[in-house]
């Protein structure tokens, strides 16, 4: 009843798990698939080693978390044996990535078989990566090219909110050939310890995630679905499935699930059946309610 065909790959059901969270392991990866996702998203990896930001990376606010913990990863280079591992469950793998330029991305996506990739352009606190390549068109629109022409699976670009207007850096990412956009990375953000007043991050500012960015995301999906003419893949506060419903409404054809999986990994499994028994007694399929607040 849930299950769906994403920019060519077939799902069980439309939740995902982000980037970010349980991603850096081929196991812990696994064993989310195993815990109900319809496909899983593996923590962003670069060209070379990086150990990220001075701890603290990750603190609790209201309504959610800031982190700021600067695209740590061990580099593309052996990260495909964890990606194997990974695919073992038989979900899709989608492998999210980084670079600083076109070339840069190339490198990485050359160097690895993932389902599909995803391009991260859109972490808030990297310097020289993230939101400072993927507030550019321009650079979006190479970035985007440059990879598409260089591997055979699907290509989906993730994207900030800090910027004024989402769907032009959307539409930048559709121009260069993106399969799907994914919306949203986090908000940028920052918490103060009012003791001692230092910033509480390492990085002095991070990126807001959790129910906060909810209606934020929701509003960029409404927009990115009423503009683009590739599907929307929607991400921001999804804690249950009212959530994911909400999502799928303003245009999101399938969801990644991030902050709320660290409480609790059967959240796949429980939003999956309270969403069939929500349609059900609704007399709605999924496709039924896809876009559905575009058409009043
Ligand atoms: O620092 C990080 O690993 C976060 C990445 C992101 O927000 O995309």
């Amino acid at each position: 009843m849930l299950s769906l065909t994403l920019t060519g790959l077939k799902l069980k059901n439309p939740l995902m798990l982000a980037a970010g969270i349980m991603g850096t392991t081929g196991g812990s990866l696994k064993r989310v698939a195993e815990s109900g996702a319809g496909a899983v998203v593996t923590k962003s990896v670069g060209a070379a080693p990086k150990p990220g930001h001075p701890n603290p990376t990750m603190v609790e606010v209201d309504c959610g978390y800031l982190n700021a913990m600067g695209l740590p990863n061990p580099s593309y280079k052996d990260f495909q044996e964890e990606i194997d591992i990974a695919k073992e469950a038989g979900t899709p793998v989608i492998a999210s990535i980084f670079g600083g330029e076109p070339d840069e991305f190339v490198e990485v996506a050359c160097g690895l078989c993932p389902d599909a990739f995803e391009l991260n352009v859109s972490c808030p606190h990297a310097h020289g990566y993230g939101t400072e390549v993927g507030t550019d068109p321009v650079l979006v629109e190479e970035i985007t090219k440059a990879v598409k022409s260089a591997v055979e699976v699907p290509v989906w670009v993730k994207l900030t909110p800090n910027v004024t207007d989402i769907t032009g850096i959307g539409l930048a990412a559709q121009q260069g050939g993106a399969d799907a956009v994914v919306a949203i990375n986090t908000v940028r953000g920052m918490a103060i310890d009012v003791e001692s007043g230092y910033p509480i991050l390492g990085n002095k500012f991070g990126g807001l995630s959790g129910c906060a960015i909810k209606p934020v995301a929701i509003k960029c999906v409404y927009d990115l679905f009423k503009t683009l003419d590739i599907p929307v893949i929607g991400v921001g506060g999804i804690s249950d499935f009212r959530d994911v419903i909400e999502f799928v409404m303003a245009g999101a054809k399938a969801v990644e699930i991030g902050s709320a999986v660290g409480n609790n990994i059967n959240i796949f499994n429980e939003i999956s059946s309270c969403m069939e028994a929500f349609l059900e007694e609704k007399e709605w399929t999924l496709n039924d309610i896809y876009g559905m607040a575009h058409e009043v």
